[in-house]
């Protein structure tokens, strides 16, 4: 149901385009989008999380030892703002994040998509996260298939709220690294953000935007079958593969030294590395030098680079990568697709 307001807008939407940031103060792989809520609006950073479902605010309803002290939406101050009684929620999150509290409905702003649903509003948290250099308006949620928000998960999604307002059931994701600025385009793909093809890999999973890796590849070497499992998570600053990929991959690095203990390449901090090329179907997706260096290096001359392993059938697609490559999350089709982009 649209709001009169969203009609006075008089937009088509079908075409949404929201910027994002990346921040960089402690974290340097950490993507924001910026989220206008209530009337007059309260602008919010959120995380853009393909990770999770729930769309939930920081707020001006937690208590200051369980606040960062950033932006918070106070539906106090919302003239639009309504309580919807009776309703609860509690997130946790694999950070360690954990979130509560209750539900509103009012207006959420996306890009130049302007909407009324309802979302969390965290009364309680446990502390973790709450980094004042770095603060979080709250979580965007945007997991594949998402349930429904709310503890019995009956509240629509911003993915389920937005789906009747798209030309196509998708959303593509495109961080450029170097600018630190990115876009999140929903219902179309923009042929201007890519190169070559874009390859699609099934989605694994009901609730996750998880893939199968087919392989991999070090620079313009054969492709190896190896296939992994993978969940696309733009709420995950890091990224994993299995431990003996690292360590295939750390064998061609020049000067590179696989560490057992941490599972990770160790290199001469110039460089070069060479590309890691991962295996999506018949389709090669390029992680160039640049997201693999490692942003800080050591006395000795040492550095890490950011393909890192975990044991283990299932591990995270993470922003450090996932800004290597312009990324369409297909709902409709159930499939996340991964093309190469200019300057990557
Ligand atoms: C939020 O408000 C809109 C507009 O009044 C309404 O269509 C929608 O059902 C409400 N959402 C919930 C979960 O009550
Ligand atoms: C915040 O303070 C309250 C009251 O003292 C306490 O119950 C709660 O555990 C504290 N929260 C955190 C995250 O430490
Ligand atoms: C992904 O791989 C698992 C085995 O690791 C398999 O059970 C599943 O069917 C595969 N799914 C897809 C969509 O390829």
């Amino acid at each position: 149901m649209l709001s009169p307001s969203f009609l006075a807008f008089g937009l088509l939407v079908g075409h949404i385009t929201a910027a994002t940031t990346k921040y960089s103060v402690s974290l340097d792989d950490t993507w924001h989008v910026p989220v206008l809520l209530g009337k007059p609006p309260q602008s919010l950073s959120m995380i853009f999380d393909t990770g999770a479902g729930s769309l939930a605010a920081h707020s001006a309803l937690l208590p200051a030892n369980e606040s960062s002290g950033g932006p918070a939406y106070d539906p106090a101050k919302s003239s639009t703002a309504t309580l919807i009684e009776g309703d609860t929620y509690t997130n946790s999150y694999a950070s360690g994040h954990t979130g509560s509290g209750v539900v509103y409905n009012d207006t959420v702003s996306v890009g130049n998509l302007k909407l009324r649903m309802a979302f969390e509003v965290a009364t309680s948290n446990n502390g973790v996260n709450n980094d004042a250099s770095e603060p979080s308006g709250g979580d965007f949620g945007m997991s594949f298939a998402a349930a429904g928000m709310s503890d019995d998960y009956h509240v629509p999604t911003f993915l389920q709220a937005v789906q009747s307002k798209l030309d196509s059931f998708l959303f593509t994701v495109d961080y450029d690294k170097a600018s630190s600025q990115g876009n999140v385009d929903f219902g179309f793909i923009d042929q201007t953000r890519y190169t070559g093809k874009i390859g699609y890999l099934p989605i694994n999973a009901k609730y996750f935007w998880g893939v199968n890796f087919t392989g991999y590849a070090v620079g313009n070497g054969a492709l190896h079958a190896r296939p992994w499992t993978s969940v696309v998570d733009t709420g995950t600053s890091t990224t994993h593969v299995p431990p003996d990929v690292v360590k295939a991959y750390c064998s061609q690095v020049s000067g590179g030294t696989y560490d057992t203990g941490s599972l990770t390449c160790q290199y001469p901090c110039g460089g070069p590395l060479p590309d890691f090329v991962i295996g999506v179907g018949t389709h090669r997706a390029a992680i160039t030098e640049v997201y693999l260096k490692s942003s800080s290096g050591s006395s000795s001359g040492s550095c890490v680079s950011k393909l890192q392993g975990k044991e283990g059938n299932s591990v995270i697609f993470g922003q450090s990568f996932i800004q290597a490559q312009f990324m369409v999350f297909d709902h409709a089709n159930a499939r996340v697709g991964f093309a190469d982009k200019d300057g990557a």
